[in-house]
C-alpha cells in the first residue's frame, strides 16, 4: 500500500474514533450551550457594574452586529436575515440598535461608569448593507457615547460585492482603519455551488493603490471544505490570494450544519463535500502556499505578513483566539450590541443577545437589555478557558506557566484530562513530556478534540 493510502486509512480511522468531539470550535469556553438562560437583563446590568467598577481602564472592544444580507450564501452560519427591503434595515438601526445603545450608555452614566473603548468591530450579516447616511448616523451615535480619540482599530467586515472604492474611502473618512473581506474562494465553479458569485477581478478593482494606502492592514476570510474545491482549484485560489497580498488571513474549515441551516444541503446538489482527508490535503496546500509567500502562522487558522500587528502580537504571546478570529489581544473585553451579538468581560462574564429578531425587538420594546443567556465564570472555568484558548492559538501548554498563574499543580489538577488524553497520545495527536503538552502536526486537524479533554462541561 502506498504512503498516501496508508495515511488515508489512518485518518479515516482517527476520524471515526474522534468525530463526536469535533463539534466545538472553542471560540468561547464554557461553550455557549452551557451558558445560563436565567442570566437576563438584570444579571447583565449587574455584570457591567461589577466588572467595569473593578476594571475602569481595561480596554473594551465595542462590537456592533448587523443581521442583514441581500443574498444567501449556502455555506453561511452567521446570524442574518436575507432581505431586499432597506426599510427593514433602517428600522432595525434606528428603532432598535440605537435604543439598545441608548439603554447601555444611560445605564453606564447613571452608575458613573465609562467605557474605555479601544477597538470597534462591525460584523454581521453584512454591515456593508448600510447606505452612507445610516453608516454616518451610527458613527455619530458612537461618537457621543465614547471618546473616539482613544479608539485604535476600527474593523468593518466587507462583502466585496456590495462596496466600491468610493464606499471604502467613505468608511475611512468615518474612522474605519481595518477592513476584512469575505473572500472564501475564487473558483467560479465553487462560487456557483455556494451561491456566491464574486470574481477575483472584484478584489482587483477594490484593492487599488489608494485603498492599500488608506488601509495598510486588511484581512481575507477563506473557507476550506467548500463544495467543488479540488487541489487544482485551491492552488489557483491561493495563487490569486498571494498576488493580492492581504496582510492578514483567517482560514476556516467550513462547518456543515444542515440540521439548523436547511439551505446548506443545496451545496450537495452536484456532488458531495470534500471529506476529512480531502480537507486535510486542501489545507496543506493553503498552508504551503502562504508559508512560501512569507506569511507567518498566527494561530490555528490564522496567518499574517511579518510586521503586521497580529504577527507582532503573536510573537509577544498576546494573541487571543475568539469568535472574531485571531486578535491582537489588546481589547479582549467585548461589549456587544445587536441581535445575536455576544459580550465577554475579562474571563469573568459572558452574555449574549437573542438571535431571533422578534425576541430581540420584544425585549427592547420592554426597555430591557435583550439578553438571551450569559454566564458568570467560576475559577475552574477560567483556568480551563485559558488552557483551551492557549492550545487553539499556540498549540502547546507550558505547565509551569499555568502553575505560576493559577497556583495549581497542572498534572494533578487535570488528572482526568491526562487520563483521557492517553489514547490521543498513543494515536500521535499530542506529545506530552514533563514540561509541555504539544499538539503534533497530525493533531492540528483535531485541535478541538484535544481541547475537549480539558472541557469538563461537555465530556
Ligand atoms: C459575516 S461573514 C463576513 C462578512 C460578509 N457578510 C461577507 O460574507 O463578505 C463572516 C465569516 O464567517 C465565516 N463563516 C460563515 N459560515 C461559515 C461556516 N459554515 N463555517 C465556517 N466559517 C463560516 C466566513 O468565513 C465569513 O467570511
Ligand atoms: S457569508 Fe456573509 S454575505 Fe453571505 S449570507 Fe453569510 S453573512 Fe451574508
Amino acid at each position: 500500500m502506498s504512503q498516501i493510502e496508508n495515511e488515508k486509512i489512518r485518518d479515516a480511522n482517527l476520524l471515526k474514533k474522534y468525530h463526536k468531539s469535533l463539534v466545538y470550535d472553542y471560540t468561547e469556553y464554557p461553550t455557549k450551550g452551557n451558558w445560563d438562560q436565567t442570566f437576563g437583563s438584570e444579571e447583565y446590568k449587574n455584570s457591567l457594574k461589577d466588572w467595569i467598577t473593578r476594571n475602569p481602564s481595561k480596554p473594551i472592544l465595542f462590537y456592533v452586529h448587523t443581521p442583514f444580507c441581500e443574498q444567501l450564501c449556502w455555506f453561511c452560519l452567521c446570524s442574518k436575515e436575507i432581505t431586499q427591503d432597506y426599510n427593514k434595515v433602517k428600522k432595525y438601526l434606528y428603532d432598535y440598535l440605537f435604543k439598545e445603545m441608548d439603554m447601555l450608555f444611560n445605564f453606564l452614566e447613571q452608575n458613573n461608569l465609562k467605557l474605555n473603548v479601544k477597538e470597534i468591530y462591525f460584523g454581521g450579516g453584512s454591515p456593508t448593507y448600510y447606505k452612507n447616511e445610516e453608516f454616518e448616523k451610527l458613527t455619530d451615535k458612537m461618537k457621543k457615547m465614547f471618546d473616539f480619540n482613544q479608539v485604535g482599530d476600527w474593523t468593518v467586515e466587507i462583502d466585496p460585492r456590495r462596496v466600491d472604492e468610493e464606499k471604502l474611502l467613505f468608511y475611512k473618512k468615518c474612522g474605519v482603519n481595518r477592513i476584512s473581506f469575505g473572500v472564501q474562494d475564487f473558483d467560479k465553479k465553487v462560487q456557483e455551488r455556494i451561491n456566491r458569485i464574486q470574481p477575483s477581478e472584484m478584489l482587483d478593482n477594490l484593492l487599488t493603490k489608494k485603498i492599500r494606502k488608506e488601509y495598510p492592514v486588511f484581512n481575507f476570510d477563506l473557507l476550506i471544505g467548500l463544495p467543488g474545491q479540488t487541489t487544482t482549484s485551491i492552488t489557483n485560489t491561493m495563487d490569486k490570494v498571494v498576488e493580492l497580498k492581504p496582510t492578514q488571513l483567517q482560514t476556516m474549515m467550513m462547518h456543515y450544519k444542515p440540521n439548523t441551516r436547511k439551505y446548506m444541503i443545496n451545496m450537495l446538489r452536484d456532488g458531495s463535500l470534500p471529506d476529512f482527508y480531502d480537507r486535510k490535503i486542501l489545507y496543506k496546500i493553503v498552508d504551503d502556499k502562504l508559508i512560501k509567500a512569507g506569511y507567518k502562522r498566527t494561530g490555528y487558522e490564522s496567518y499574517a505578513l511579518p510586521g503586521d500587528p497580529i504577527e507582532k502580537s503573536y510573537n509577544e504571546k498576546k494573541t487571543l483566539y475568539a469568535s472574531l478570529g485571531s486578535q491582537k489581544g489588546e481589547a479582549v473585553n467585548f461589549i456587544a450590541v445587536g441581535s445575536s451579538a455576544h459580550g465577554a468581560l475579562g474571563d469573568e462574564y459572558y452574555s449574549q443577545n437573542f438571535y431571533e429578531q422578534n425576541l430581540y425587538r420584544d425585549k427592547i420594546d420592554e426597555s430591557k437589555f435583550p439578553i438571551y443567556r450569559g454566564l458568570k465564570l467560576e475559577k475552574n472555568d477560567q483556568i480551563r478557558r485559558d488552557v483551551v484558548k492557549t492550545l487553539r492559538t499556540y498549540f502547546e501548554i507550558d505547565f509551569q506557566e499555568f502553575e505560576n498563574k493559577y497556583s495549581i499543580d497542572f498534572k494533578k489538577y487535570f488528572e482526568d484530562s491526562f487520563k483521557y488524553l492517553d489514547e490521543h497520545s498513543r494515536d500521535g495527536l499530542i506529545d506530552i513530556d514533563k514540561k509541555k503538552l504539544k499538539i503534533t502536526e497530525l493533531g492540528f486537524q483535531f485541535s478541538s478534540v484535544i481541547c475537549h479533554a480539558f472541557d469538563d462541561k461537555n465530556l
